[in-house]
Order: structure tokens, then C-alpha cells, then sequence
């Protein structure tokens, strides 16, 4: 049932690659849609099977939208089917981006650690609290960092990452998504993090423990957001 949107307008911020993640890991034990709504369609792409190992997870439902006139009906379709809907957008402040925001249940603004994903990180902030006033609905929001280094991070990304943390408006993951060759390589092999083989690739215990880690703490937030939804409503 929760629709979880992927938006940040600055390219290269890595929502493709968390939104597939999350996906393919929330795949492990139920039904997921992914909807691939970057015109470029990544995802659709990545789900193209090379070989018998690179098949996506067998849960995981890949759906391509190819218009902004039909993406709130795709969306309400896989929630009234699936457990979670899981959307990809691209990366752009669009029509289609705002339609698809407005039905979520979680908004994931992923961001590097850097001052211009940063700025576009916050201009989706401001987006949601228009889109929030204009339908009268909470539109939840979080945001996480990703290609993170695992050690010696710069000042600069310090800095960036403490400023978001520290403003008590701006809900951040307390998990990051790191830097790491498996997350990059589910495009070159296909298949999950955990259908990778550790022969090519580096690091895969680690990379599965950090989207553990991840995914446990979407299911969180999803979780106490359903709480709060009750008592409002008792
Ligand atoms: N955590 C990560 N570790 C390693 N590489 C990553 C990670 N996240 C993203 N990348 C790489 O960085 C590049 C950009 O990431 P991604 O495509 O996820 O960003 P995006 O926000 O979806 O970009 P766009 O706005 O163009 O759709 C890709 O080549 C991807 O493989
Ligand atoms: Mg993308």
C-alpha cells in the first residue's frame, strides 16, 4: 500500500540507484512495484535480463510510465495491489514529478553531500509544502544522503550533511546510503545486490547490510507515520 516517490531535481543525486535498492531489497519478503518514471527509463533497462542470474528479484514488479496523464492512475493501481509502490522520477521539477509527489506516502529526497544537490534538495522541500497547502494533504518527506564516503569524509560534506541534521524542519535518515562498487554494479551485472558475484565484485556483505539497514528504517518511518495517523484520528 505506501507509495514511497524518489525526488531530488539535481541530476545525479543518486534516486535511480536507492530507489532500486530499496525495491529490490522490500522484494526479499513481499510484493513491490517499482514505476520507472524518468523518461530515460534506467530501470527498465536494468530489468532487462542479461542472464539466468540477472534476472530482477522474482517480487519485483517493473512498470514503465511514459506520460504524466497517466502516472496517478499507475500509481493507485499498484497500491491497491502491492504492499509498496516504489517510484523513480527523473530529475527535473516537472508536472509529472508533482503528480506523482502529491500521491506519495514518503517522499525520499535523495542527496550527495554537496552544496548543489543540496540547494535542489531543499527547492524540493518548498515544492512539497506548496503541493502540501494546495491539497490540503501532510506530504511526509525525508532525506537521505548517499554516495557517502565510509571513512575520512571532507569538511565540506561534514559541514553540508550537519546542516540539514541540525534544522529540526528537515526529517534526514540517520542510515546513509555509502559509496560502494555493488550499488554501482547492479547496472553493468543486472540482477540485486545479493545476485552479484563476489568474485567481481567488491564489498557485497557490506553493501547488503547497509540496504538492510535502509530499507528497516523506511519500514520505521512508514510505520510511526501510521501511528500518528491513528491517533490524530481517534
Ligand atoms: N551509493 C552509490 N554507490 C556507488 N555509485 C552510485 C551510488 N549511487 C549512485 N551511484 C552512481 O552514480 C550515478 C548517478 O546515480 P543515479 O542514477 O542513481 O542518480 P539519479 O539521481 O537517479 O540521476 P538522474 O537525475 O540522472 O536520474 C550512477 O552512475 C550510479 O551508478
Ligand atoms: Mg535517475
Amino acid at each position: 500500500m505506501p507509495v514511497i516517490a524518489f525526488a531530488n531535481s539535481k541530476g545525479g543525486s543518486g534516486k535511480t540507484t536507492s530507489a532500486l535498492l530499496l525495491a529490490c531489497e522490500l522484494a526479499e519478503t513481499t510484493d513491490v512495484t517499482i514505476i520507472d518514471a524518468d523518461p530515460r527509463h534506467p530501470i527498465s533497462k536494468w530489468a532487462t535480463p542479461r542472464d539466468s542470474k540477472s534476472v530482477p528479484p522474482k517480487r519485483l514488479t517493473v512498470l514503465q510510465n511514459d506520460s504524466e496523464n497517466t502516472i496517478i492512475d499507475e500509481i493507485e493501481e499498484a497500491a491497491a495491489r502491492d504492499p509498496f509502490v516504489i517510484i523513480d522520477l527523473e530529475g527535473v521539477a516537472s508536472k509529472k514529478n508533482a503528480f506523482a509527489i502529491s500521491q506519495a506516502d514518503l517522499v525520499i529526497i535523495p542527496m550527495k553531500e554537496q552544496q548543489q544537490d543540496a540547494e535542489a534538495a531543499l527547492d524540493v522541500i518548498k515544492e512539497l509544502v506548496t503541493l502540501s497547502k494546495m491539497s490540503g494533504k501532510k506530504l511526509p518527506f525525508s532525506v537521505l544522503f548517499t554516495q557517502t564516503k565510509v571513512v575520512a569524509k571532507s569538511r565540506t560534506s561534514r559541514f553540508i550533511a550537519k546542516q540539514f541534521r541540525d534544522n529540526a524542519r528537515i526529517d534526514c535518515f540517520n542510515v546513509e546510503v555509502n559509496e560502494r562498487d555493488a550499488f554501482a554494479a547492479i547496472y553493468t551485472m543486472g540482477g540485486s545486490i545479493r545476485t552479484l558475484d563476489a568474485k567481481q565484485t567488491n564489498g557485497i556483505d557490506r553493501a547488503v547490510e547497509n540496504i538492510t539497514g535502509f530499507a528497516a528504517e523506511v519500514v520505521t518511518k512508514l510505520r510511526a507515520q501510521n501511528i500518528d495517523k491513528q491517533g490524530r484520528a481517534a
